[in-house]
């Protein structure tokens, strides 16, 4: 049975919300703050995290609103049939099965009456015995030195993520160094190349289709500075790949022993969970992969089965719909007080923005209503020295996830305190603001009485500028896996209600072709 498919502005729920939204649409944070337990009723606490939504221009009737049009657009069922492997991907007649990858349980999931469980935990034995070979420095290059490095060659979904999980689990890594080259840009890969020895790396090609221009291009360059001094047969000590695509992996001259699958009911942004992952695994153990993998099935199993109203990435979706479809914001800016996780607003803005980046609805007819955020962002606190100031005296409404984690790593306690003080001041400065009359007694006592009425308007934070604060207790790979599942059910979750298909991407297309066509013309 097919999604439901209704345009959300012409249900109950919507005309209800629109309405609502005339009553309140001038409502204060700070007003709304005066309720002592405004706090505790909009957060929501699930294991080692909390997300506190009280900083937004809601109310609990918007809250209610929000989730009677999650109900009448049938969410609940769109979830299911996500789960269940249903082909909810229609337009290129696939299920979307990322949340299979990480699943402990043996309930079997079926595509085309075959279970696909087994095949997943086959690629995940697959991927611990090769990672704790090559980590353990039994897998052997060619002139018999242990591997050092590991170079990931992929762009889009085999390289963002895979490259943002690397970087945020810094901490957790092991000895050997891990590269990621990714832009057909020449610059990058000879950047790369420069820093290895052939004998000591590691290359995994990781592509689905293994046809993707960049990735086979850098492949190209990269055996053939390889076969500079080694020689073909010592390709299948270097080389593994990670593709759906056997025919063109075997044409590549890659042993077949060395293919990790893939398949076509993962899409490649929400495939670092299947053997995509693999520079993940070897960069920081099987053990912390798998507890990657853990993390993100809490969170699929609580977007499968928490009310809505509880329900972590089901609330963040709606509040971004109130903003994007009501308020009429634009963007939304996605901010981690945690210099480990500096790549996940790149890694978010493909998840969303080549999922509902869409104009066209789940019938096929041209939408009148806003879909797609624009996601963007950087850390704290460096992003608050570059453009945190348009944020906050701007002209423009950006809501903003704040992510922050009550333990830093290394335990410098000082630095910490500083940090989540950082954390915190933004988002009541956001919220809360600095009226004309505090303004005022500022200048005054701060020796600038006789410049007051001067400098007193660039002095005033409107605030009412809405955040969300992501809390977890620690980033491990375990919380780590939560957050990036979060936004994944969020991205759903909000194809949903607008009605689009968040899982294909034909607006990459037409560039592809073009520049084809202008390489045969060369
Ligand atoms: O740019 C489009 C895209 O298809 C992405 O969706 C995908 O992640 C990327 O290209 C790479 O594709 P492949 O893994 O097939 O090389």
């Amino acid at each position: 049975m097919a999604l439901k498919n209704s345009n959300p502005t012409k249900t109950e729920a919507w005309s209800a919300l629109t309405n609502h939204f005339n009553n309140v649409q001038n409502s204060n944070i700070k007003d709304l703050y005066k309720d002592n337990n405004r706090q505790k009723d909009f957060s929501i606490q699930f294991d080692d995290l909390v997300v506190d939504f009280s900083k937004n221009r809601i109310t609990k009737e918007t809250i209610n609103l929000l989730v009677n049009l999650a109900k009448e657009v049938d969410l609940k069922d769109a979830i299911e049939k996500q789960f269940n492997g249903e082909i909810i991907n229609v337009t290129e007649g696939r299920a979307v099965l990322h949340t299979a990858l990480r699943s402990n349980s043996d309930e079997p999931v079926l595509i085309d009456g075959k279970n696909i469980k087994p095949k997943i935990q086959s690629a995940l034995r697959k991927i611990k015995s090769f990672s704790n070979k090559v980590i353990s420095g039994k897998w052997k290059g060619y002139t018999g030195k242990s591997i050092t490095d590991v170079v990931n060659i992929g762009i889009g979904g085999s390289d963002l993520g895979p490259d943002m999980v690397v970087e945020s689990l810094q901490y957790y890594k092991n000895q050997l160094t891990t590269h990621f080259v990714s832009n057909v840009d020449g610059d990058h890969v000879s950047e790369i190349i420069k820093k290895l020895n052939p004998e000591t790396t590691l290359f995994v090609i990781v592509s689905k289709t293994f046809t993707t221009q960049e990735t086979i291009s850098n492949a190209e360059t990269i055996k053939n500075w390889f076969l500079k001094s080694a020689t073909i047969f010592d390709i299948p000590k270097h080389f593994v790949a990670v593709s759906t695509n056997l025919e063109a992996v075997d044409s590549f001259g890659i042993d077949k022993n060395n293919v990790f699958p893939m398949w076509n009911w993962v899409g490649g942004r929400f495939s670092l969970w299947s053997a995509v992952g693999l520079s993940i695994s070897l960069s920081v153990g099987f053990d912390n992969y798998r507890a990657l993998l853990d993390g993100a099935e809490e969170m699929d199993l609580h977007y499968r089965n928490e009310d809505f109203e509880n329900n972590i990435p089901v609330v963040l979706a709606l509040l971004s719909i109130w903003y994007n479809n009501f308020y009429g914001a634009e963007t939304e800016a996605v901010l981690p007080y945690s210099q480990y996780l500096k790549k996940l607003p790149d890694y978010l803005q493909q998840a969303i923005m080549e999922s509902n980046g869409k104009g066209v609805d789940r019938n096929g007819d041209k939408i009148d209503y806003q879909t797609g955020t624009i996601v963007w962002g950087s850390t704290g606190t460096n992003m608050q020295h570059a453009f945190m100031q348009l944020v906050h005296q701007g002209t423009k409404l950006i809501p903003c996830d704040f992510i922050g984690f009550k333990e830093s790593l290394y335990g410098l306690t000082d630095h910490h305190k500083k940090l989540m003080a950082n954390y915190y001041g933004q988002m009541d400065a956001l919220a809360f603001g600095k009226t004309k009359e505090e303004a005022h007694l500022e200048l005054k006592f701060s020796g600038n009485e006789a410049k007051i009425n001067q400098l007193l308007p660039f002095k005033v934070f409107e605030g009412n500028r809405p955040s969300n604060a992501i809390l977890f207790d620690k980033l491990t790979p375990k919380s780590l896996g939560k957050l990036i599942a979060l936004y994944e059910h969020k991205i759903y979750t909000q194809g949903i209600l607008w009605n689009i298909y968040s899982y294909d991407q034909f607006g990459v297309e037409l560039g592809k072709e073009l520049a084809k066509k202008l390489l045969n013309k060369q």
